[in-house]
């Protein structure tokens, strides 16, 4: 497959449901109205030993779970099925699904059975012999200035003393920027300055506008700390601006990698944006933006690597990829299909360990640390994660 080809598959899956689910937003809400969505992932979502068989659906499951959170009156299901499933069949069982047992979303048929999703607590290790890292170990992270990929990236370094390779749109960062080295000591009185300094220019200074330039500051402050933590830990950093929808600048940027190395241990994407806006509010190009980020990414990694030997992926996923969220129906299916992919890896990729982690919110850092998220997930009664244990799962898985 090339990237047009990906495009498209995914633009008649996962877009066109978007565009049509946009415009019967108000039609598709309540009872006695529905949305039946249909994958070929195996019948079991991909969540058995034989893993995701149709990968692309996942982006289709994981919108689907978001309109449901986002319509919880409407009966909204993902039923998947094994690619050897006969039309009719499907046709019967779809329909059937319409008139019953409205409060279960993912449901597959596989096996003669008819299964849903359920949730166990396990160890994250699963007794196989785990990756060494050393220092002959070669990272590839995307979105390494994003807070919580920095955050891992340091503590990757500290235990591996490896050599990174950092991508991210951010440009590399100065380490003499004061600005930077402000942020991490006195964010108010950064605060202070910017406003006074952007007063001092004649314009009106708004709240939003000081905390666009501090976002932005978050950011090469993030990148700094992981270029410096490789650094402490004997490490080799390789800051690479890059957008990861810019496929030639991916390519060329695992291109350098493959010269240098021959290989990659780690490729971590974890790139991304998230716009939370319910559907009917939210336009096409917004909603591409955020899925493209993440999928469009993640093909032009892979598709660059080729037979590049890759020992693991780890795709940074949501809790919003796992069980959907309101407002979240372009994350959650990007996420999703990551989640989905990287599932399909235990066939088409049985070398590669395939990770994927849905992540909570992080606490005080990262993209769910800003504006009202953290009240958001407070009144939820959502779990958040700390640093250190966020570390920990990563580590173990
Ligand atoms: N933080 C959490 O609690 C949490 C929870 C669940 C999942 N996650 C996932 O974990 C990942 C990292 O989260 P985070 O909180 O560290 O996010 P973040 O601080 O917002 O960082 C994401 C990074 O990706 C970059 N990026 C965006 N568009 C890009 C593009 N086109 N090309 C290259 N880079 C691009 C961003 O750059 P710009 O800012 O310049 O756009 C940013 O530096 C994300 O994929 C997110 O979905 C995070």
């Amino acid at each position: 497959m090339d990237l047009v080809a990906w495009r498209e598959a995914l633009r008649v899956r996962v877009k066109l449901l978007s565009t049509t689910m946009r415009a019967l937003y108000e039609t598709v809400d309540g009872p006695s109205t529905f949305l039946v969505s249909s994958t070929r992932l195996g019948g079991k979502h991909g969540y058995d030993a034989a893993g995701a068989a149709a990968p692309l659906g996942g982006a289709v499951t994981g919108f689907t779970k978001s309109y449901k959170r986002e319509r919880p009156d409407s009966l909204v299901k993902a039923v998947d099925f094994t690619l050897d499933r006969q039309a009719d069949e499907i046709a019967t069982l779809l329909v059937g699904e319409t008139l019953a047992d409205p409060g279960a979303v993912e449901i597959g048929y596989n096996d003669g059975l008819r299964w849903t999703v359920g949730l166990a607590e396990r160890p994250a290790a699963d007794g196989l012999a785990g990756m060494q890292l050393t220092k002959d170990s070669v990272f590839v992270v995307t979105g390494a200035a994003g807070s919580i990929v920095s955050a891992i990236t340091a503590d990757l370094a500290e235990h591996s003393g490896g050599t990174f390779y950092l991508l991210d749109l951010v440009p590399r960062p100065d380490p003499n920027d004061p600005d930077i080295r402000k942020f991490s000591v006195d964010r108010d009185g950064l605060r202070h300055d910017i406003f006074e300094r952007r007063k001092a220019t004649g314009e009106r200074v708004t709240p939003a506008m000081v905390e666009r330039d501090i976002a932005g500051l978050e950011r090469a402050h993030a990148a700094l700390t992981a270029i410096e933590a490789v650094e402490k830990a004997g490490g080799v950093a390789h800051y690479i601006s890059a957008n990861l929808l810019d496929a030639d600048a991916v390519a060329e940027a695992i291109d350098t990698v493959r010269a240098n190395h021959g290989h990659i241990d780690v490729l971590l994407h974890a790139g991304g944006l998230e716009i939370s806006k319910r559907l009917r509010d939210k336009g096409a190009a917004e909603y591409d933006l955020v899925f493209d980020v993440k999928s469009d990414g993640w093909f032009a990694l892979l598709h660059a690597i080729g037979d590049l030997p890759l020992g693991a992926t780890v795709a940074f996923s949501s809790i919003a990829g796992r069980f959907g969220n309101a407002g979240q129906t372009d994350y959650s299916a990007a996420n999703d299909l990551l989640c989905k992919m990287t599932s399909n890896f235990r066939t088409t990729r049985p070398a590669t360990r395939g990770i994927a982690i849905d992540w909570t919110a992080w606490d005080k850092i990262g993209m769910a640390s800003r504006g009202s998220i953290p009240a958001i997930m407070a009144k939820a009664g959502i779990d958040i994660s700390t640093r250190a244990s966020a570390c920990r799962s990563f580590a173990t898985s």
